[in-house]
């Protein structure tokens, strides 16, 4: 979880690396989302005050565009391909298993902080489709019986810090 301070920091470091241009909006969320994960309301509020806009203005373009997330990630982050060849091979019912399994929806991290879920087009292994990956690991060939499989070491582990 990142701290207000840290946040504070990154917004800092990246507004000065920006000239105050309007037309660096776009780039600025983006480099905000790299660091942080995420774009938090502070950050928000600091690029609107940085190139003069209102906030709401700022909230309008990050909303338009889906690439952008307005809650952190969660520990155990997963990500569902649903590129050509994932959708072909059965992505809709692994998205959706995945959903049932995680009890979020995709674009959502669950309350606990622990597992987020997103969508994403091709992650560039489309011979191995279906694919997800969760916490950085790929895992082929996926099921929506072999999502349940995946998920319970990570599940194991979220569990086994909460005790
Ligand atoms: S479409 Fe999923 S890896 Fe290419």
């Amino acid at each position: 979880m990142v701290t207000e301070e840290q946040v504070d920091q990154v917004i800092a470091e990246i507004l000065g690396s920006y000239r105050k241009d309007r037309k660096n909006l776009v780039p600025l969320l983006q480099a905000v989302q790299t660091k942080l994960g995420y774009l938090p309301k502070e950050a928000m509020k600091g690029i609107a005050s940085f190139l003069e806009m209102p906030e709401v203005d700022v909230w309008g373009v990050a909303t338009f565009y889906n690439q952008f997330r307005f809650v952190p990630l969660g520990k155990y982050h997963t990500v569902v391909c649903m590129g050509t060849a994932c959708h072909l091979a059965g992505g809709r019912l692994i998205l959706e298993a995945l959903e049932r399994e995680l009890d979020i929806k995709v674009g959502e991290t669950a309350e606990d902080g622990n597992f987020s879920l997103e969508r994403v087009a091709c992650i560039g292994c489309c011979m191995l489709a279906p694919v997800i990956i969760i916490k950085d690991k790929i895992h082929p060939k996926i099921t929506p019986f072999k999502v349940e499989e995946a998920l319970i070491p990570y599940k194991h582990e979220a569990q086994s810090e909460k005790s």
